[in-house]
């Protein structure tokens, strides 16, 4: 066998194929019929040989690599928990006049000048954990999952011998404490090396190393590895004993979890820049990686008033320290296809570390800024990779340009399907125009259809999809619900009969086995109820991602709510929706007035039941299911306040005056909308009448 070094692309390429047949059918061997096929050694030198060759090769990982499809069936097993209090997730901020920005945006709320004291804390890049004690004793242990569902890490978490198994008598009788559990630096190169010796898979970074170490199904070998933790914030307790940030932290010192000495209150912007730049530079000497620092108002009453927005706290921020950068070539400009049509250049680099992270792709974003930057295709170009988003190009190095290199010239054609693509006047991507009988567009659709905030289903991902698309088995995202059927008998038998035999046999196809295809389908069954945000989501309608899908799902309540007023023409509670822009009005309705959309739509909900959307909020207040305008100037709330309140207590907030509207809270120098309720003879509230309603 050849030396990984001395592999070409293609024979890489070609190894890396087999290798993924090879390891699946040996895991299907394991899995189906207990009954190995490789001897354990011989599995471990195939998956060692994969990864050795994937890490030459980053670009060359199949969708479908071993690899990542451990993870994924391993994953499936962990029992969920359902988080009492969702872990949220906080907004990113990368300099301090937008740090400027978020604290003015704090005292706006609060409608107030006073200085305001924020915890500023050291933003550990591992993976968040919430611990529940019931009576002083820990019960249970989830991750952060999707905020919403976690994964129950009960016994993982009790390896930790930092995290305390009971807490005082006077500790609240319910109490969930939540942090980060990270893997520091020393041990992260310590289980490198004993891998590397034991020709085991080796972690890209800390964070990989600790996710990969708490996710064990077996918490044996959870207990193997060196994990720490620091705690920082609760989730239910019954009894708030606290009354800052910085008191909690007392708390839970006093309880016997590890909080962070480099937390550190802030009086003002200056000690909190003068923080970061402290906390910049002893970065690289601390034992474990942070990514930026987190600033939470201190004050707990202040965090209440100031409360949330969809994903994220508005009384936190995490101020991310600047970007990582490498120097490499852009080898190719490719152009990707979008679900909606549009062109997105993308370059291939020759592939470079950037802050640990090997990277191999770039976003050009579109036409103009590829000109602006005068991108060309061998060019020696400085990259950036910020957090989770896609690497991008800042600058190119004209001075290390040769003679004869020529501009790009974007393409004015679709390069999948040949149609011609145009731009707008007013938009920023050309387009293709052939709609969904271009099969770029229908693939990202489908893709998207079944991504982690649409539908979900796990066991399609992106290769599958283009695959399955290619091959004539999904054309629409109806078609996956009519796969098991069309799939015919799994049974071996069926093999006598082949000739009377047109089933799909999913099973049979290189890289998939019985238990894969019935894991799909499982999945897909699982699927058939839906939510409505979800369900509106995987549409794809442009504009709308999941927040606006969720906007629209609270003010219909039913799909058949939003496509009768769609198909009637009817946009009036559209336009009036806070959050929801003409721009955006016009796409959704545009969608709508689509014959080809409302066919896929119909044909999915055949098999698909769409669930109502049921407002959480408090449904027993005088507010819950009202639409509720505000205008002119009120006296003791903010407007933001006042909005963020009538959502609270379910009402739903709209920007103008309709025949929808319940409301309209009138403060001073109420102009036309005070006029305009009082001609369609809606009820109108002062200020003090409102806050009646909301303090009951
Ligand atoms: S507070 C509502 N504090 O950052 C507050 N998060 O981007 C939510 N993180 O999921 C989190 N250090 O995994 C908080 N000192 C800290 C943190 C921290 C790291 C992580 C955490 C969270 C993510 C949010």
């Amino acid at each position: 066998m050849k030396d990984v070094k001395d592999l070409s692309r293609e024979e890489a390429e070609k190894e890396l194929a087999f290798l993924a047949a090879e390891i699946a059918k040996a895991d299907s061997a394991y899995y189906q019929n207990d009954a190995p096929d490789l001897t354990d050694a011989d599995y471990d030198r195939l998956k060692h040989r994969n990864s050795e060759i994937e890490a030459k090769f980053p670009d060359l990982v199949r969708a479908d690599s071993p690899s990542k499809r451990v993870g994924a069936a391993v994953q499936s097993k962990f029992n969920k928990i359902t988080h009492r209090f969702p872990m949220l997730s906080l907004g990113d901020v990368f300099s301090i006049s937008e740090v400027d920005d978020f604290v003015i945006s704090v005292k706006r709320f609060l409608n107030t000048a006073d200085n305001i004291d924020f915890m500023a804390e050291p933003k550990i890049d591992g993976l968040s954990f919430s611990a529940r004690y019931e009576n002083g004793i820990f019960v249970s242990g989830a991750t952060r999952g999707d905020g919403v569902v976690g994964e129950d890490i009960t016994e993982n978490l009790k390896t930790i011998k930092q995290l305390p198994l009971t807490l005082p008598p006077d500790a609240p009788r319910i109490m969930e404490v939540r942090g980060e559990v990270y893997m520091a630096k020393k041990d992260f190169f310590e289980l490198n090396e004993k891998n590397t010796a034991e020709k085991k898979k080796l972690f890209a970074n800390p964070r990989n190393a600790a996710a990969g170490s708490l996710r064990q199904l077996d918490s044996k070998i959870t207990a193997e590895r060196k994990l720490s933790l620091w705690a920082y914030t609760w989730g239910e307790t019954s009894e708030h004993q606290w009354k800052t940030q910085e008191q909690f932290f007392d708390k839970l010192k006093e309880w016997g979890f590890p909080t962070n000495p480099l937390n550190k209150v802030c009086h003002s912007l200056t000690e909190i820049e003068e923080n970061f730049a402290h906390m910049m530079e002893i970065r690289a000497d601390l034992p474990y990686d942070i990514d930026g620092i987190v600033y939470k108002v201190n004050s707990i009453e202040l965090q209440n008033r100031l409360g949330f927005l969809t994903r994220t706290p508005r009384w936190a921020i995490a101020h991310k320290f600047p970007a990582e950068q490498a120097l490499t070539r852009i080898n190719n400009i490719r152009i990707q296809v979008g679900r909606t049509g549009a062109l997105t250049p993308v370059a291939d680099l020759e592939p470079v570390n950037v802050g640990g992270v090997m990277v191999s792709h770039a976003t050009l974003h579109n036409e103009d800024e590829i000109k602006r930057k005068d991108i060309r295709i061998g060019d020696t170009v400085v990259v950036q990779r910020a957090g989770d988003v896609i690497p991008q190009v800042v600058e190119v190095k004209i001075d290390k340009r040769s003679q004869n290199s020529l501009p790009y010239e974007f393409p004015v054609v679709c390069p999948e399907c040949g149609a011609h693509a145009v731009r707008e006047d007013n938009e920023a991507s050309r387009r293709c125009t052939r709609g969904l009988t271009c099969p770029a567009q229908a693939k990202e659709r489908l893709k998207h259809f079944v991504s982690k905030d649409a539908f979900d289903i796990v066991g399609l991902g992106d290769k599958v999809i283009e695959e399955f698309y290619d091959d004539g088995i999904l054309g629409s995202p109806a078609d996956i619900f009519t796969l098991e059927e069309r799939n015919g008998s799994t049974e071996a038998v069926v093999d006598l009969f082949a000739e009377f035999d047109n089933g799909l046999h999913l099973e049979r196809r290189s890289g998939w086995g019985t238990l894969s295809v019935k894991n799909l389908f499982a999945a897909i069954q699982n699927r058939r109820e839906i939510s409505l945000p979800r369900f509106i989501y995987a549409l794809g309608i442009p504009q709308v991602g999941s927040a606006t899908a969720l906007l629209l799902a609270k003010n219909y309540g039913s799909f058949d709510n939003l496509q009768t007023d769609m198909c009637a023409l009817q946009t009036e509670k559209l336009v009036a929706i806070d959050g929801i822009g003409g721009e955006m009005a016009k796409d959704i309705a545009e969608f709508f007035g689509e014959e080809h959309n409302l066919k896929v739509i119909a044909s999915l909900r055949q098999y698909v039941h769409v669930a109502d959307y049921i407002n959480e909020e408090i449904t027993d207040s005088p507010l819950s299911g009202k639409t509720i305008v505000f205008t002119g100037t009120l006296e003791n709330l903010t407007r933001a306040e006042a909005k963020a309140n009538a959502q609270k207590f379910g009402a739903k907030v709209a920007g103008s005056v309709s025949a929808h509207t319940d409301y309209v809270v009138v403060g001073a120098d109420a102009g036309s909308k005070a006029k305009k309720a009082a001609e369609l003879g809606i009820s109108v509230l002062s200020e003090a009448q409102f806050l009646m309603l909301i303090k009951q």
